[in-house]
């Protein structure tokens, strides 16, 4: 029987990660990530720049490169002039700049900075690199349905190996908001709903971009963004104000950035959002007493894209001076795109209105990152024409996109197990704007993917089926608007067929940013097309593309199966493929709860108790309930079904109480009574009856990912510690409070499996 006998730290990593963990010399670079060590140069550096060329130092800007890349995304700025930017290199008023256009970009600017600037100072290449760099893998948000950290981990590595070859030194990842109202676009960039869940991934992301060494050729620096609490932007809305609780942003907001910093990362981006009335760009409590002075922060801080010139928008500086004033001091190192530091900051400095020596220690820490990324070293050590190109898109990254691709599906419903559809035999129709063609497959946020290299669901469906003629498509609509004849064409299909294949969902630009919904649901003209396909009787198989959790109704909720595929990269329909003809058990898990209707929104599992809780079963007046629903989830956080059948059994503590000094080890056996293998996410939830704080219903304190062979039972062990009890008391602080306790091991949020109750005793 395998041994699952696991630390709470190890149950946190997820199976396999941590024996590969402990056995890395990765892990004793641990103790010394998140150090930055000046070398005695860089002083020496600093004392003869001029104050213009410290500016420079922090000033990024996006690449002029041919138009660049960046313009494309990013709201348009007077900085298309390549010979220009050039100039600014050669002149010391750069940093380094972002989203450019690969090695030869690198190339020419790096010589200007190295070869003709008064400093030599090296250029810094950005970019952002969220999902993959030409090779495109799951969106995060799907990546983390795969409740398996070490995925993460692998592909923020393999995406590191593809973009430090095109001269990247530097990504602007992970993205790391926790996200609970689904009308906002970003979440899809993220880690979900929970913080826990979100901790895990984002410190795996950082490992796998950082690798043991920055120095390595192979590596990126990663950063932590938005800092902070840029998911709780008021009704969905981004770019909209945060007004939150000190209790709740530090309980749930905080948590996930701070396991990035404690996983080694070394820069970090102020959020657009103002927290209480303060911006982040120009928030001195979170950039400076909070980030550095509590968690010991030692890397610096980029503003977000002109995040400095938006504090005057918002009506909390006077001008651009003053919003450079305003950041710098704040604790904000490196202004993005706006230019205002390299305009103001030498005046500020002159005039007092900004110390000398804190320029100076903004400096040192931009230089201190270069130098550890091997930059003075080897400026031209990312930047290599060949290795660009010898490194991109190789069969092994492709092949381990199709494994993240797979491990993120989450098969959110099969009844009558008509999933997994068999090879041969059975004329399948493939409708629906996504069934074929090469667009919306790389999803949002992408700078070099290109959706022409991807793998449609319609090519691999035929490359899965034994007779490829068997399969037919039909488009049925647009994504947003309905296509003449279209709704005719697929019935036709359907009828023509034996199983119905639907893929619709939401296009790569409905999420991401700026891209909030007032309606989380599958477009009118594609529920339209699924209403009348599904009126034809043909067993039903939804195919879901989305970057954020959907309301599901009508036709599309009463499909016999539905899969959520979210964005899944380059190897879409071939990941997809391996799940419906079986290939492959779906293991996915939601990382974000589907609630029933829209305006539940923001709906999350670890909600808090009403003093009115509506039993389960009927709605009651007076009770807590929307008009004519509960407020229950349709698919809670932490569902999807697998191709096994899956039983929970014998949940046993170690003991009836868990000491302020001990541990409790809860356990369950977990028992696979189907006939296909499977891997199951256990997970581990606590409610705290009675606190000094009301308390959510439930929270996640741990996961386990446990394969399982037909027949196969396991029992999965987890121990918790009073620390992980702990919340926020009265007085702002962690506090760990005495009583009573319940505990499931559950395969969701919302779902029954074992329940059992333990005291922790003083
Ligand atoms: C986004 C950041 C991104 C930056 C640079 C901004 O609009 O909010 O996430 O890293 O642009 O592209």
């Amino acid at each position: 029987m395998l041994d699952t006998r696991i630390s709470r730290r190890a149950a946190l990593m997820g199976a396999g990660a941590m024996a590969a963990w402990l056995a890395s010399p990765a892990r004793a670079l641990l103790a010394a990530a998140g150090r930055v060590q000046t070398p005695a140069f860089i002083g020496d550096l600093i004392r003869r720049m001029t104050l213009e060329e410290k500016a420079g130092q922090l000033q990024l800007m996006a690449s002029a490169w041919g138009g660049g890349v960046a313009l494309a995304l990013n709201p348009p700025q007077e900085n298309s002039d390549f010979p220009k930017q050039v100039d600014e290199a050669r002149k010391g008023l750069l940093t380094g700049v972002f989203n450019g256009n690969g090695a030869r970009m690198a190339q020419i600017l790096q010589t200007a900075a190295v070869k003709e600037s008064r400093m030599k100072i090296p250029l810094i290449f950005a970019a952002d690199i969220i999902h993959g760099h030409r090779t495109i893998f799951p969106v995060p948000l799907a990546e983390v349905a795969s409740f398996e950290p070490d995925l993460a981990r692998r592909t923020a590595e393999a995406a590191a190996f593809e973009a430090s070859g095109a001269g990247i030194d530097w990504t602007f990842s992970p993205m790391v908001d926790v996200a609970r109202d689904q009308r906002w676009g970003r979440g899809v960039e993220g880690g979900g709903e929970d913080p826990l869940l979100g901790s895990v991934f984002a410190a795996a992301r950082v490992r796998g971009f950082q690798g043991a060494s920055l120095k390595s050729n192979e590596h990126l620096l990663a950063c932590i963004k938005h800092f902070a609490a840029y998911g709780a932007a008021e009704s969905g809305l981004d770019y909209n104000v945060v007004d939150i609780s000190d209790r709740r942003l530090r309980e749930v907001y905080l948590r996930t950035y701070k396991a990035g910093f404690d996983a080694g990362a070394l820069s970090a981006m102020a959020s657009f959002n103002e927290i209480n009335g303060v911006p982040s760009t120009g928030n001195h409590w979170l950039m400076t007493d909070l980030l550095r002075g509590e968690w010991g922060f030692q890397g610096f801080v980029v503003s977000d894209y002109t995040g400095d010139e938006e504090m005057i928008a918002v009506g909390f500086a006077k001008d651009g001076r003053d919003a450079a004033k305003i950041a710098f001091l704040a604790g904000v190192d490196m202004s993005m795109q706006s230019g205002l530091y390299r305009q103001y900051l030498p005046s500020l400095v002159r005039s007092g209105e900004v110390p000398q020596a804190k320029l100076d220690e903004s400096v040192r820490r931009v230089l201190a990152l270069k130098a550890m990324l091997g930059l003075f070293d080897d400026p031209f050590g990312r930047i290599d024409l060949k290795r660009e190109s010898a490194r991109s898109m190789l069969p092994q990254t492709r092949a381990l996109a199709r494994e993240a691709g797979r491990k993120a599906i989450v098969m959110l419903k099969n009844e009558g197990n008509l999933l997994p559809l068999p090879r041969s035999g059975k004329r399948i129709a493939l409708i629906g704007p996504f069934a074929a063609g090469q667009h919306d497959l790389v999803g949002p946020w992408v700078v070099y993917g290109d959706d022409a290299k991807a793998v449609d669901l319609a090519t691999g469906v035929r490359a899965a089926v034994a007779n490829p003629s068997s399969v037919t498509v039909a488009q049925g609509s647009g994504v947003e608007e309905p296509l003449a004849g279209g709704i005719g064409q697929a019935v036709a299909a359907a009828r023509a067929a034996d199983i119905v294949v639907l893929a619709i969902g939401e296009g790569a630009n409905m999420s991401g940013e700026a891209q909030s919904r007032t309606e989380i649901i599958v477009p009118p003209p594609q529920q339209a097309l699924a209403e009348a396909v599904a009126a034809t009787g043909k067993p039903l198989v939804v195919v879901l593309k989305h970057g954020r959790a959907l309301a599901l109704e009508g036709a599309v909720a009463n499909a016999e199966a539905i899969l959520a595929t979210w964005f899944l990269g380059t190897e879409t329909g071939n990941a997809i493929a391996d799940v419906l003809f079986g290939a492959y058990s779906p293991s996915g898990r939601l990382p974000a709860s589907f609630p029933l209707r829209s305006g539940q929104e923001p709906y999350y599992y670890a909600h808090k108790p009403t003093g009115r809780p509506n039993p389960p079963g009927e709605l009651q007046p007076y009770k807590a309930h929307f008009r004519g629903i509960p407020n229950a989830a349709l698919y809670p956080f932490g569902h999807g079904f697998t191709y096994g059948r899956i039983e929970y059994s014998g949940l046993r503590l170690s003991g009836p109480t868990l000491p302020m000094d001990g541990t409790i080890e809860i356990a369950a056996t977990i028992s696979n009574r189907g006939t296909r293998s499977a891997e199951e996410v256990a997970q581990l939830y606590i409610h705290d009856r009675v606190a000094s704080i009301t308390q959510p219903v439930r929270v996640l304190k741990a996961f386990r990912k446990v394969p399982l062979a037909a027949g196969q039972s396991e029992v999965v062990r987890f121990t918790l510690r009073p620390s992980d009890l702990a919340f926020i008391g009265p007085d702002g602080r962690w506090i760990t409070e005495p009583g009573a306790f319940d505990v499931w091991i559950a395969p969701s949020a919302e779902s029954d499996g074992v329940h059992g109750s333990f005291d922790l005793v003083a």
